[in-house]
């Protein structure tokens, strides 16, 4: 059995109606105790087997059974828990489960979840032998793994020996702790972990610029942005430092944060850092600093307010983006614009070096928000128009942008 950790992997158990329904609460608490969150979806048949209680309590969310219940789609949709999950693991997948999906069936929450996913579907099939050889069952199996441009079928088991109804043969479930290898294999593999091995910086949040010990200048950069995609990265495998400012968010599982607080520090860590393969400058640098900060607090005097003599702050984006050794092999900028996004945020691409471009419209409500619109500019001129979306998907996006450059 492999150790990888599942730690920030998000798994989809569709719990499905056969005796083997409770080894798969063997499998939540194994998952559980690799790290990874589970949410399950329990089809009327496997609550025949198990209790939702018993699947509420291991994996600590609600168990989802029914299609349209308001209160499970107002707190996710089905479709949008269908899209959650890094991987969709169906244990037990009885034979009429692998039916409607290999059929395209969609007339209850797992089939239709199993439809709408975009993630890799893995089944553990459990029945009988007979059912099992049955040609039905086995060309249902094959139809499924072969469709084109489909996110893909895993199978693991069925194992065989002695079934509950007495006979024997394959038919059996897998045992949890051989599902468990399956599910690290596919989100450790190249499949679920494309960045393992690669290096990235990631700067997110603003910069504060001190005018005396007890003010500066800042921006409203929430950092939201800039830490799901430290976040994302993280998720496809890579190493990630995280250069943040000031902001109020708990480090990315995974990731190694350092703080700063002005465009000088942040400069300075960013380059400590270097050679990464992948930098993503997200970060709202102020563009000036007070030239001659005060050592003691500025007093109100009876001349009026002080004029503060303000300098330019380095670039950070554009002394990463410089051709040298230490260039990292793709460099992302952000260009957050209120007008003329295509032409501003291509400007910027090519002023500052840089090989990508986020073109971020912050004429709507950005600042703070969870959603975000943005548009992508590559060097080679390609444009990505990505519309308004959380800023998760937004990041999982641009990270499996970066995932697809690094495997071409
Ligand atoms: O020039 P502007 O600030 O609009 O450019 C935005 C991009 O440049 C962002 O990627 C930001 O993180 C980066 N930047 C930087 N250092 C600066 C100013 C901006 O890295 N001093």
């Amino acid at each position: 059995m492999t150790t990888a950790s599942l730690s920030g992997r998000k798994v989809l158990l569709i719990v499905g109606g056969g005796i083997a329904a409770y080894k798969a609460l063997e499998l939540v608490r194994l998952l559980k105790k690799s790290g990874a969150e589970v949410m399950s979806l329990l089809t009327s048949a496997g609550a025949e087997f198990v209790t939702p209680m018993s699947l509420a309590a291991l994996t600590g969310h609600p168990v989802r059974q029914a299609l349209f219940m308001p209160e499970d789609e107002t707190a996710m949709g089905h479709i949008e828990l269908s899209r959650w999950a890094d991987l969709v693991v169906v244990a037990p997948a009885t034979a009429g489960l692998i039916a409607k999906a290999a059929n395209g069936f969609a007339d209850d929450l797992a089939s239709t979840t199993l439809l709408a996913t975009d993630k890799k579907v893995l089944l553990a099939p459990a029945m009988n032998v007979r059912m099992w050889l049955h040609p039905a069952v086995q060309a249902n199996v094959e139809r499924l793994k072969g469709f084109d441009g489909f996110h893909g079928v895993a199978v693991v088991g069925p194992d065989e020996g002695e079934m509950a109804c007495g006979e024997f043969g394959p038919g059996r479930m897998a045992e949890p702790t051989a599902i468990l290898s399956a599910i690290q294999g596919l989100l450790a593999g190249p499949d679920g972990r494309p960045l393992a091995g690669r290096r990235a910086v990631v700067t997110a949040g603003p910069t504060f610029e001190p005018i005396d010990p007890v003010r500066g200048l800042t921006n409203r950069s929430s950092g939201k942005q800039g830490y799901a995609i430290a976040t994302a990265l993280a998720e496809l495998g890579a190493e990630v430092t995280l250069v943040s400012g000031p902001v109020a968010i708990d480090a990315p599982v995974g990731v190694t944060r350092i703080w700063v607080e002005s465009a000088r520090e942040m400069q300075a860590e960013v380059q400590k850092y270097l050679p990464a393969d992948i930098a993503v400058m997200s970060a709202a640098v102020a563009d000036w600093r007070v030239d001659g900060v005060a050592s003691g607090k500025i007093k109100k005097a009876p001349g009026g307010p002080p004029s503060l003599a303000l300098i330019e702050n380095p670039d950070i984006l554009a002394g990463v983006s410089k051709p040298g050794k230490a260039r990292p092999k793709l460099v992302v900028g952000f260009a957050a614009e209120t007008s003329d996004l295509e032409a501003n945020a291509r400007a910027k691409l090519s002023r500052k070096g840089c090989d990508w471009i986020v073109g971020n419209d912050v004429s709507d409500d950005v600042f703070g928000a969870d959603g975000n619109a943005v548009t992508l500019f590559t060097k080679d001129g390609g444009a990505d128009v990505w519309p308004r979306q959380s800023k998760t998907e937004v990041a999982r996006k641009l990270a499996a942008k970066i995932a697809d450059h690094f495997k071409a």
